[in-house]
């Protein structure tokens, strides 16, 4: 399979418009060495298949098929390479490109968890809104464990998994977590056998998630926040990362410690990283800290093999 890495900032993207942090700032003026990022959200496609699967839909969805023309094969006066649209979870910046997607001519094929699905109809109804254009052919993901397969992307299988994370500000569930607010999925291509572990909000490290990780080739998880009290220390926030699911890189169980864990041949990678976290200063020693464990921080545009 081919991962195309659409956007790799968490919420609010790289620079966020309204911040001054180092790294906005920084990034703005050329101060330190980074490259903008928008939000997070990848697209799969087996090998020689033009069709794929986006991973959660961005506000930046437009920006993002744009700057990659292989999502636009051209092959009729209206077309996508985007198959299928999966939802890792609810919130605003994985959910909110589905609204630019309104144009379609036929309902948009969607699979997102119930609890998803229910904040998606309530507290944030984007899928009732597109009823009145596309509509969407919505498909229950389970967790059970059962995989599934999406039409017109044949050899890849897809498998969720429930993580402890958090649900969105507006769902009933924010600060009474249900499985299936946040999933992790475990994407695996049949024909070659290989396997991707994705989730980009991840706030704990269970066995069973320690178990997906450490039985796939590569694997692409939370890389929101370097420390946990990174937001309340720049005066940003009252909430710690852990508080709002994010497990950081740094520190005792952090996941650079959980990522040493994994195989040698395993790829490691982050994504969803907050534009607060020094490790988008390709120069910073948190950075170089990551580069000796091997860790990849994922950047717009970035493509792989797995
Ligand atoms: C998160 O990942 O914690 C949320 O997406 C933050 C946000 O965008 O509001
Ligand atoms: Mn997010
Ligand atoms: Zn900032």
């Amino acid at each position: 399979m081919r991962i195309t890495v659409l956007g790799s900032a968490a919420g609010g993207g790289f620079p966020q418009w309204n911040c001054n942090c180092r790294n906005c700032a920084g990034v703005r003026s050329g101060a330190i060495n980074a490259k903008p990022r928008t939000q997070s959200s990848i697209f799969i496609r087996p090998d020689d298949s033009a069709d794929g699967v986006l991973f959660n839909a961005s506000p930046d969805i437009l920006e993002q098929i744009r700057s990659h023309p292989t999502l636009q094969p051209a092959r009729a006066v209206r077309d996508t390479a985007i198959a299928g649209v999966i939802l890792m979870d609810g919130q605003i910046d994985h959910a909110t490109g589905l609204f630019m997607l309104r144009e379609r001519g036929s309902p948009l094929p969607l699979w997102c968890t119930d609890p998803v699905e229910e904040d998606l109809s309530q507290g944030n109804p984007v899928l009732r809104v597109l009823t009145h254009y596309c509509g969407v052919d919505r498909h229950r993901i389970a967790l059970d464990g059962a995989s599934f397969e999406v039409p017109g992307v044949e050899g890849l299988s897809f498998k969720a998994l429930p993580l402890s994370s958090k649900a969105a500000p507006y769902s009933p569930h924010r600060d009474h977590p249900v499985a299936g607010d946040n999933i992790g999925m475990l994407i695996t291509d049949t024909r070659r056998g290989t396997t991707l572990f994705y989730a980009p909000g991840l706030g704990q490290i269970t066995p069973p998630v320690f178990d997906a990780m450490s039985n796939a080739d590569a694997v692409m998880v939370d890389g929101t926040f370097w420390t946990d009290d990174e937001m309340p220390r720049l005066g940003l926030s009252k909430k710690t990362a852990r508080d709002i699911g994010h497990l950081p890189q740094s520190g005792k169980g952090g996941m650079i410690e959980w990522m040493a864990k994994l195989r040698p041949t395993t790829r490691r990678l982050l994504i969803h990283i907050n534009n607060t976290n020094p490790i988008l200063d390709d120069n910073s020693p948190e950075r170089a800290v990551l580069t000796q464990a091997g860790i990849v921080v994922t950047e717009d545009k970035m493509e792989f093999e797995v």
